[in-house]
């Protein structure tokens, strides 16, 4: 369950993949249901369910789908079927971590698994693509615990994208933060960039606070700045698609920026991610691949243009904040402060240490 009444972000039912679409909303509250993984992987391209947690969690449950799609009864090739699905599966988006990392989980299972006979194995990968839904939400919580400590009665809180029970299987990470704050009594309001071109912002994160009768104002991004300098916004809580090693953070295209006019501003930046959003392969930020999506989403709005025709348009969907901008980021272990470079690696060491903490 996503945790907040009347919707789910995703869920496994009558071995099918059910999911809000988010490119309804917020007009329609309209479920897509897919009943083959390719369906899935199209659902994931097309921003029908999107951010970094839901990413994931959508290609478990795509993984399982496959699995159970193989027709095949010696194990062996349904091993190898099995690893070309999850090829598939891992190039439905390049930047957000948790794709390739809930791909790789159900591809350890099955490696673990060897033994079991096909109908057994196809069992265990339905059984853990739930259970990795259950356990994105309680990471959540989790998140939401250590970092509403952050935040104070009265204060203004500024967010970029969608974070929320949206982008993850419920409860959100950012959106989490701020819920729990909210939660604990503390009396709050959140800034809500619009987030363009495809405003998940004004479109996502606006409808979820609204569900959660958190007070919430809709600013255009440009608007972020002015209202740091006047002192308007306490701090900043957003989430992430991939954190490298150093604590460099790729988010929705726009965070960096945010971040440069908090640190200005001298206006605390956090971050909040569970840890399948860590890479640890990559030493730094400059290494995270960033998607580059179709110019038509800068130049088209609603269906009509809004540049002249033909425009030549630049459509990066991601940046990266360099970690020295980030004054924290939570996590379901706790909260990494900087130096992020230490930290992360004392984070990395803890999970090694403690799996499933
Ligand atoms: O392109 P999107 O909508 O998938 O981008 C999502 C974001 O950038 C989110 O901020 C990020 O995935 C964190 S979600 C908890």
């Amino acid at each position: 369950m996503s945790d907040i009444p009347g919707y789910d972000t995703i869920r496994w039912q009558d071995n099918a993949v059910i999911m809000i679409d988010q490119r309804r909303l917020p007009e329609e509250e309209v479920y897509l249901t897919c009943t083959d993984y390719r369906e899935v992987v199209e659902a994931i391209r097309a921003l029908a369910i999107r951010g970094a947690p839901a990413i994931g969690v959508a290609a478990a449950m795509a993984a399982a789908l496959g699995a159970l799609g193989c027709s095949e009864t010696d194990p062996r090739a349904f091993q190898r079927h099995f690893q070309d699905i999850c090829q598939v599966i891992a190039k439905a988006r390049p930047t957000a971590v948790n794709l390739t990392w809930a791909v790789q989980r159900m591809q350890t299972l099955v490696a673990a698994n060897g033994d079991l006979g096909v109908p057994a194995l196809k069992e265990k990968l339905v059984a853990e693509a739930q259970a990795m839904l259950a356990e994105d939400i309680r990471i959540n919580r989790q998140m939401g615990a250590h970092g509403q400590t952050l935040i104070h009665d009265g204060d203004a809180v500024l967010t970029h994208c969608n974070a929320g029970g949206l982008a993850t299987g419920g409860y959100g990470t950012a959106i989490g933060v701020i819920r729990a704050a909210w939660e604990a009594g503390k009396k709050i309001q959140v800034w809500v960039d619009e987030t363009r071109p495809v405003l998940q912002g004004a479109r996502l994160t606006a409808w979820e606070l609204g569900k959660l009768g958190i007070p919430h104002i809709l600013i255009p991004d440009n608007a972020a700045a002015a209202l740091m300098a006047k002192g308007r916004v306490n701090c900043v809580v957003v989430g992430a698609d991939r954190i490298a090693a150093n604590g460099d953070v790729a988010n929705k295209i726009g965070t960096y920026g945010v971040a440069v006019w908090a640190s200005y501003h001298h206006i605390p930046f956090y971050v909040a991610a569970p840890l399948s959003t860590f890479d640890f392969t990559l030493s730094d930020g400059s290494q995270i691949p960033i998607e580059e999506r179709d110019p038509a989403e800068v130049t088209r709005m609603h269906g009509r243009g809004i540049a002249p025709a033909g425009c030549p348009a630049l459509n990066l969907a991601f940046d990266v904040t360099p970690h020295t901008l980030i004054a924290g980021i939570i996590t379901e272990h706790g909260i990494c402060r900087p130096p992020l470079p230490a930290a992360v690696a004392a984070l990395q060491d803890a999970a090694r240490s403690c799996p499933g903490a």
